[in-house]
């Protein structure tokens, strides 16, 4: 079936593309090399086929644009399935369909699935290649979209066969289900717009992801590998797979201080890992290790290291400008992948908030004419690019060390206009587990079809692989196992005033936030109060320098109003109710806890 001499002797890789490819019944096999070249000609090919739009190449070199199917834009929570044996071990969060029962679906839908399409055989290493942190997949895949898209999220290539050797590795499994009868005339976005599956089986360590070319559903190493599977293994072999950022902050005497924040999906770790400190700041650098993933090992040495598994970002467009996130718009210089963005005349990118001035006139996401004021949005709010992680200009000296960096601090927060205040510290890692656990935000374009507001737990609501109690006490274990714990904190950029407005600058200015965490990981913040909700800073606690923020401001936006709080916490019995004896009793005695503190609490608690 292969027409092709793989660069491989691994048996278990060998037979399973044999039998893929038996199933499938693609036109060919190509075992992608990863090279520059094959990178070009499936780019051209796509060209050619209308599937990809050359960018101006004296604005945007070598970049291409790319409008998917308008159905197929997003995340499909709803169809996305944790297979293990029992129903119990997937949870009350995941989607459980039987092993046995989903594979026999499965082979229906995949029989003849590839039909006159090339079948692509693409290996690559979710970390630096040969670290000992890291772990080697292979997708096979109907799509060149795929490919090209892989090649920058992670190392990719025929390099990955011969570091694999005979080891094992994770199949991935992909196709858009859209098989071509003879002589029929493809589509520029081929998809299956009836039947949809991004399927794990966490006890086997293999994923069938089945009629999505789109992000998360079908870059297979992103969030069903690196977050999905790998939590699984973490579970099983002592570490976490997060769905979080790593940063480095520098100081003007080179101090470094690692740190990684979980955001939910489009609620700012893009931003936030690539954030440039605002005037006043002199001296201070922000370094990017990741903007999505993280992979944290507890050390022998007592620290928790971490690596971010990916090679490239596949970041939100819209709202990123010169303004909120110039490192961003620099990676985006050349070698881009933009999906669903808008084009100018001059043959550019353009999406909402990326300038000042908009454009008279545009091409839209769905290749129509569009002006302002037609009604529409220019570019899809879940429009994306796809850029390698070494163009960006923030990216630290250490963000491909296979040894990962020292984490002293977790940083969680989700997209919420009221309640909780912009920052505060967990009093200790239970109470950081349980602040983690019980995490809510708003909707975002991320995923299709989301509630306008709802928990999402350390932002892994949609990916974690396997029950989320059992997954809220290996991370309580991890206490014991972690000597030098990080702290934890959440944060809220997103609260809004009484006019509807962010009611906090945000991006650049997170800085002063992330400051005040530096300070008190290296213990020289000054002793923070104590609110209900956990360690807050006083306005003179952080710098100010630049920004016109009276402390009147600042105490609005730090305050707790009891009835929400107490309605908050008892909201979260609905959650942890949901779990039975997987729920950790460590996190309903720290509810309960806030609870009594509240009733302690005057109306309406402020600082100073
Ligand atoms: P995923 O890639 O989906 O995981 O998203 P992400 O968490 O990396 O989010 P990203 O940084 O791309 O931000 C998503 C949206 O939130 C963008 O439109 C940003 O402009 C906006 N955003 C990011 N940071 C801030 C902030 O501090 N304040 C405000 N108001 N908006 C922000
Ligand atoms: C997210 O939704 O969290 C993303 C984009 O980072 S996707 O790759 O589609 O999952
Ligand atoms: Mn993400």
């Amino acid at each position: 079936m292969t027409n092709e001499l793989p660069r491989t002797r691994n048996n278990k890789l060998l037979d399973w593309v044999e039998e893929v490819a038996l199933k499938c019944k693609p036109e060919r096999v190509h075992w992608c090399d990863g090279s520059q070249e094959e990178y070009d000609r499936l780019c051209a090919e796509m060209v050619a086929q209308g599937t990809f739009i050359r960018l101006n190449d004296a604005k945007r070199p070598n970049s291409y644009l790319c409008r998917s199917d308008p159905g197929d834009v997003a995340r499909v929570e709803d169809r996305t399935f944790i297979c293990c044996e029992r129903k119990e071990d997937a949870g009350p969060t995941n989607n459980w369909v039987h092993p046995e029962e989903m594979k026999a679906k499965l082979d229906g839908l995949l029989e003849g699935c590839m039909r006159g399409r090339t079948m692509y055989v693409i290996p690559f290493s979710m970390g630096p290649l040969g670290s000992p942190i890291s772990h080697i997949g292979v997708q096979i895949s109907d799509s060149p979209y795929v490919v090209v898209s892989m090649r920058m999220m992670t190392r990719m290539g025929g390099r990955v066969l011969d570091v694999l050797g005979d080891a094992d590795f994770v199949p991935c499994l992909h196709s858009i289900g859209a098989p071509l009868a003879p002589g029929e005339a493809d589509v520029p976005w081929p998809c299956n717009a009836e039947h949809k599956y991004i399927v794990h089986f966490p006890e086997t360590h293999s994923i069938v992801s089945y009629g999505s070319g789109y992000g998360g559903n079908a870059l297979l190493g992103k969030k069903c590998f690196a977050l999905r599977i790998a939590s699984s293994m973490g579970r099983e072999q002592g570490w976490l797979a997060e769905h979080m950022l790593i940063l480095g902050v520098e100081s003007p005497e080179g101090e470094k201080t690692y740190v990684a924040a979980a955001f939910p999906s489009a609620c700012g770790k893009t931003n936030f890992a690539m954030l440039v400190p605002p005037d006043g700041f002199d001296g201070w650098k922000v370094r990017t290790i990741g903007d999505d993933i993280a992979w944290l090992k507890p050390q022998p040495d007592g620290t928790l290291r971490a690596i971010n598994p990916e090679a490239g970002f596949f970041g939100v467009a819209p709202g990123t400008s010169m303004k909120s996130n110039p490192n961003a718009m620099k990676t985006l210089n050349a070698n881009v992948i933009f999906t669903n963005v808008a084009m100018t005349d001059d043959g550019d990118v353009w999406w909402e908030g990326m300038t000042e001035e908009v454009p008279a006139h545009l091409i839209d996401w769905q290749g129509k004419d569009w002006t302002p004021g037609c009604g529409r949005p220019a570019a899809h709010p879940n429009s994306r690019f796809t850029a390698p992680a070494s163009q960006c200009p923030s990216i630290d000296p250490a963000w491909e060390d296979p040894a990962g960096v020292p984490i002293r601090a977790l940083i969680f927060g989700g997209r919420l206009s009221k309640t909780f205040p912009l920052v505060f510290e967990a009093f200790d890692w239970q109470h950081g587990v349980y602040l983690a656990a019980t995490m809510g935000s708003e909707a975002t374009a991320a995923a299709v079809g989301q509630a306008a507001i709802r928990r999402d737990p350390f932002a892994m609501l949609p990916f974690c692989g396997y029950n989320m109690g059992d997954y809220w006490n290996h991370w309580l274990a991890m206490e014991t196992q972690v000597e030098t714990l990080p702290r934890i904190y959440r944060v809220n950029w997103f609260r809004k005033d009484a006019n509807g407005k962010f009611a906090w600058p945000g991006f650049g200015d997170n800085m002063r936030v992330l400051k005040w965490i530096v300070d008190r990981v290296r213990d020289r913040a000054p002793e923070p109060a104590a609110s209900p909700f956990g360690y807050m800073p006083r306005y003179q606690d952080l710098n100010w320098n630049g920004l016109d923020f009276s402390e009147d401001r600042f105490n609005g936006i730090m305050n707790i109003d009891r009835g929400e709080a107490e309605a908050e916490a008892r909201d979260q019995a609905e959650l942890f109710g949901r779990f039975g004896h997987h729920l950790p009793s460590e996190l309903e005695e720290q509810r309960e806890k806030l609870l009594r503190r509240l009733d302690e609490t005057p109306p309406v608690w402020r600082l100073a």
